[in-house]
């Protein structure tokens, strides 16, 4: 069935590109499209295969939103990124009114909520089609409708049961890339609108997983990044159970890979057998990426994270024994409502002692539909900065403590990009760590060897070494 999916798929590729034909022939000139992703990189990835699909039609990528298509595929775990987007339709109806043929597509986890689908109803009817995260394997069949009617057209499914394998994709670096290896979250956390616009957990079957990565590689690609809300929980929905540290060592066997990163780790799911799989591999980065969200046990229990202070910290005390050099980064929620300053100290408790080289730090942001939404004692926006403010002091200074440690060493680096205007390198260190430093351009995709010899807090400056 999936198969068929797909075929019937080319068809109205092969559709659009046809009437893009005849349009282009008017025009006198190749169309362009735009496309913009924002939230995790689980929606990078799926902008990257509607891009695929875009370019297989016949149209250019534009750097801006003066394009003949524009899309946005939007996130919605706070409400600043849907206030963004509401931001960017805005001002594309005056771009439209200059170019009344184009085409505009949202789509993502914001539409999977019904009042902001309401709201485009109402208030942008000049955008052409709206769909969710449900069904972006119909994205050629959706735009084929789209390009042939005037009317708004949108298409939004509750969940879905299954995971259609095969579609395109684009990827940014021809060497390294993003794979999903399961889709959704089952876990709830209060605050969090992810399970309600992703649905229930899914997990790909390990073949299909092991037969992409083997064809990346063949295809250039070194690093691979595996990518689910809830790595440590991969496999248990499949019929045949794996687990996320068994693939681990499947996707290790896959030869031309040098590098394997994986996000995101939830620490209620964390395994020995992981820290055990990571410890002893060649390939795995000792880069773990562990949501802390919030160091009050009290609080991580109003969130659901169904883990609490002591184990975190017991946790990490465990991983670095395994692994002396790992790297840890993390995320923390500030203003959680009903968190006290005690609570917040806690959490201030457990930055002091994790050393982590990152935090990602966020202020609370009330999502409709979520448990927390309800909450009682929703914390006053002054505290929440207050609070957020010195925890970022705390991140900053701990953080540039954390990342110096690799200073004076000579690591091996993966060369990503050259910067145009001052034609210095950057790379990436197994543990993340960001490396600029001189070299010539056709290093760019190789495994260099870079002496760090200037650390600027979160990133170094290095040279070339023999
Ligand atoms: N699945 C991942 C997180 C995905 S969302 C995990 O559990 O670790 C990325 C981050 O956004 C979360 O870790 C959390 O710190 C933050 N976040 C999620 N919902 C939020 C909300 N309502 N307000 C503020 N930050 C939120
Ligand atoms: Fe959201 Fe929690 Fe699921 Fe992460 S694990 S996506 S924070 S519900
Ligand atoms: Fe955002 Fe959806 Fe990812 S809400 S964080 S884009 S799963």
């Amino acid at each position: 069935m999936q198969t068929k999916d797909i075929q019937s798929q080319t068809y109205y590729t092969e559709e659009c590109r046809r009437i893009l034909k005849d349009q282009e022939q008017e025009q006198g000139r190749r169309l362009t499209y735009f496309a913009q992703s924002s939230g995790c990189q689980m929606n990078n990835l799926q902008t990257e295969s509607v891009c695929a699909v875009m370019e297989q039609i016949g149209c250019e990528r534009a750097e801006d939103e003066h394009a003949d298509v524009v899309i946005y595929n939007t996130c919605t775990v706070r409400e600043n990124a849907n206030q963004k987007i509401y931001g960017h339709l805005g001002r594309l109806k005056s771009l439209k009114k200059k170019n009344p043929r184009m085409k505009i597509v949202v789509f993502g986890c914001m539409m999977q909520e019904e009042h902001v689908v309401e709201k485009i109803r109402k208030d942008y009817t000049f955008v052409n089609l709206v769909f969710g995260t449900h069904n972006l394997h119909k994205f050629p069949e959706m735009f084929y409708h789209a390009l042939l009617s005037d009317s708004q057209i949108i298409d939004i499914w509750k969940d879905s049961q299954e995971i259609v394998e095969g579609l395109p994709t684009l990827r940014k670096y021809r060497f390294k890339t993003g794979v999903n290896i399961m889709f959704g979250c089952n876990n709830f956390c209060s605050y969090c609108i992810v399970p309600y616009v992703r649905g229930r957990e899914k997990s790909r079957e390990p073949e299909a997983i092991l037969k992409e990565i083997r064809e990346l590689t063949e295809d250039g690609v070194t690093e691979v990044m595996l990518l689910g809300q809830n790595v440590n929980s991969y496999g248990k929905t499949l019929a045949r159970p794996v687990s996320f540290a068994r693939l681990l060592e499947q996707v290790e066997e896959v030869p031309g890979l040098k590098r394997i990163r994986f996000l995101t780790s939830h620490p209620k799911d964390l395994s020995d057998e992981l820290i055990e799989v990571m410890a002893g591999s060649k390939k795995v980065c000792h880069h773990l990426h562990l949501p802390l969200q919030s160091g009050s046990s009290r609080i991580l229990k109003e969130m659901n994270r169904r883990y609490d202070k002591e184990k975190y910290l017991g946790l990490v005390e465990k991983i670095r024994k395994a692994i002396p050099d790992i790297s840890l980064t993390t995320d923390i929620i500030v203003g959680f409502p009903g968190e006290t300053e005690e609570d917040f100290l806690d959490t201030l408790d457990v930055v002091n002692r994790c050393g982590f080289d990152t935090a990602f730090t966020f202020k609370y942001s009330r999502r409709t539909g979520t448990p927390a939404a309800k909450m009682p004692d929703q914390i006053p926006d002054d505290i929440v900065a207050e609070r957020f403010n010195r925890l970022l002091a705390l991140v900053q200074e701990k953080g540039r403590i954390a990342s110096a440690r690799f200073l004076g060493e000579t690591r091996e680096v993966l060369v990503e990009e050259k910067n145009r205007e001052s034609g210095i390198l950057t790379g990436r260190t197994e543990h993340n760590l960001l490396v600029h430093f001189p070299g010539p351009e056709e290093l760019i995709g190789s495994y260099v060897q870079v002496k760090l010899t200037e650390c600027k807090g979160f990133y170094y400056f290095g040279v070339l070494s023999e």
